[in-house]
């Protein structure tokens, strides 16, 4: 089967690769050249284990090109995912659509005949709907089918959530012809599909929100348990304790209880943001008022680490050298959108601390973002001289590192652990203070977490 997959960031690139790999015919579209011509040379402009190996089968069976001309596109098949980016607008809520309508209004202006166009960017409800407008303002003779088929995979497992996603939703037009869509859509998937994975089929609106509301569940969790540590620190609880006790209930479930920094990236905040901002529109914004809280509280975590930070210093940052071990929002990923990590290692910096930022993956992405933090080639070497060492992404390698690496080169034995991801006991033995973000464990009690 042939197919366009625009947009060629980590959605698109992960789904042209992928879709190839399940031994379809692919063209992969985006704007930029750059980008385009590192792809078709086998090379993935981000960090996403897995990729680059099933970029080079893709490329390799002669399935799989990338190119920036629409016409090559809209002549290549009959059926076009639609993948590009969704940002938050400038100093607003709402999500910026411009990419969405100018692939549109690209695309329908060159076709003819019949065609399927497939979104999967995360957009506002009602978008599909705002799609279908615009093509039929374009004045094409083409027969333009619009479905939506929102793409739930995480960064870092992006090719095992493409190729064995949780389910599959396709929200259908009723106006079209909605078993044709199904028979196109199953023919996509169909190796995907015989792996028994549900395929849940709604409407167009339905389909837009699956997404959104599973996004803002997930953030809801997570600030849920920072509220949690919120209290324990106040109480002298552990919250990572109650994190384990509360998530063996099946209801409850420990993924995504792990207290600490919160959560960044370039979905789950602006997801919730642009979801409240069109919630407004519809006038039902008193529904999600909840999502804001959840925002303030995830932000209130940048701000805790800082103090956390100012206090283990003595109380001033002046003069302080800072570690800041982790700068990508989470492990596994290179990506620095709206890290917590960067935007705490900056806070510092503004507050009068020299920090220095090491990441194993996110090094140049970070300096392109906060071109006048100090970066170093390694954690021990971000140690050098420090008054604290901050873990603020929890990267294996962070987890592995032992008191003796670290004590010849710093100058406290201070560690403030922001994803409490470290034992308390090791760090406090060696003779370390060792603060978590959330309360740190008065008595060290055994526990088992399972992460
Ligand atoms: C998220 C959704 O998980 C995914 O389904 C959707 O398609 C895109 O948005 P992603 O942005 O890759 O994926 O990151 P995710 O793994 O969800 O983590 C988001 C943030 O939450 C990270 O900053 C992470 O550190 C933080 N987090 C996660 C926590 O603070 N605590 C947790 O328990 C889990």
């Amino acid at each position: 089967m042939r197919m366009t997959v625009f947009g060629c960031g980590y959605l698109g690139a992960t789904h042209a690769a992928c879709m190839a790999e399940l031994g379809h015919d692919v063209l992969g579209v985006d704007v930029d050249a750059e980008k385009v011509a590192m792809l078709a040379r086998g090379e993935v402009p981000f960090y996403e284990p897995g990729l680059p190996e099933v970029l080079a089968r893709s490329l390799e069976s002669g399935r799989l090109h990338f190119t920036t001309d629409f016409d090559e596109a809209a002549a290549f098949a009959d059926v076009h995912f639609l993948g590009v980016g969704t940002p938050q607008k400038r100093g607003e809520y709402a999500a910026d659509l411009k990419y969405v309508f100018s692939v549109v209004d690209e695309l329908a202006a060159r076709l003819t005949g019949s065609h399927l166009l497939i979104g999967k960017s995360t957009v506002p409800v009602g978008t599909s709907v705002e799609i279908k407008k615009r093509i039929a303002a374009t004045g094409t003779s083409a027969d333009i089918s619009v479905a939506w088929n929102p793409e739930f995979l995480r960064e870092g497992f992006a090719v095992a959530d493409t190729l064995r996603p949780d389910r599959i939703v396709l929200g259908l037009d009723p106006d079209g012809d909605p078993d044709a869509v199904v028979a196109k859509v199953e023919e996509v998937y169909a190796p995907i599909l015989a792996a028994e994975t549900p395929f849940l089929r709604t409407d167009l609106a339905t389909a837009e929100l699956v997404k959104v509301s599973a996004n803002a569940f997930l953030a809801t969790k997570i600030s849920f348990i920072n509220a949690m540590s919120e209290v324990c620190e106040a109480a002298g609880a552990d919250v990572s304790t109650l994190a384990d006790a509360i998530g063996y209930d099946q209801r409850i479930g420990r993924r995504f209880l792990n207290a600490g920094l919160g959560f960044g990236g370039g979905c789950l905040p602006k997801d919730i943001r642009a979801f409240m901002a069109r919630a407004g529109e519809l006038g039902a914004s008193q529904a999600l008022t909840f999502l804001r809280e959840v925002d303030s509280i995830n932000m209130r975590r940048r701000t805790a680490m800082v103090e956390l930070a100012t206090v283990a210093c003595g109380g001033s940052l002046l003069g302080s050298n800072i570690a800041v071990l982790g700068a990508a929002f989470k492990p596994e990923s290179d990506d620095v959108r709206d890290s917590p990590a960067l935007n705490v290692a900056g806070q510092l910096q503004l507050k009068g601390a020299a920090v220095s930022v090491y990441d194993p993956k996110a090094m140049a992405n970070s300096r392109k973002l906060f071109p006048t933090l100090d970066y170093t080639d390694s954690a021990r070497e971000a140690c050098h001289l420090a008054d604290a060492v901050l873990v603020l992404t929890e990267w294996a390698e962070f987890l592995e590192l032992k008191p003796a690496d670290l004590e010849p080169v710093v100058r406290k034995k201070v560690i403030i652990d922001g994803r409490r991801c470290l034992d308390p006991a090791v760090w406090m033995n060696a003779g370390w203070e060792y603060h978590g973000l959330g309360g740190t464990p008065r008595v060290v009690a055994p526990s088992s977490h399972t992460r």
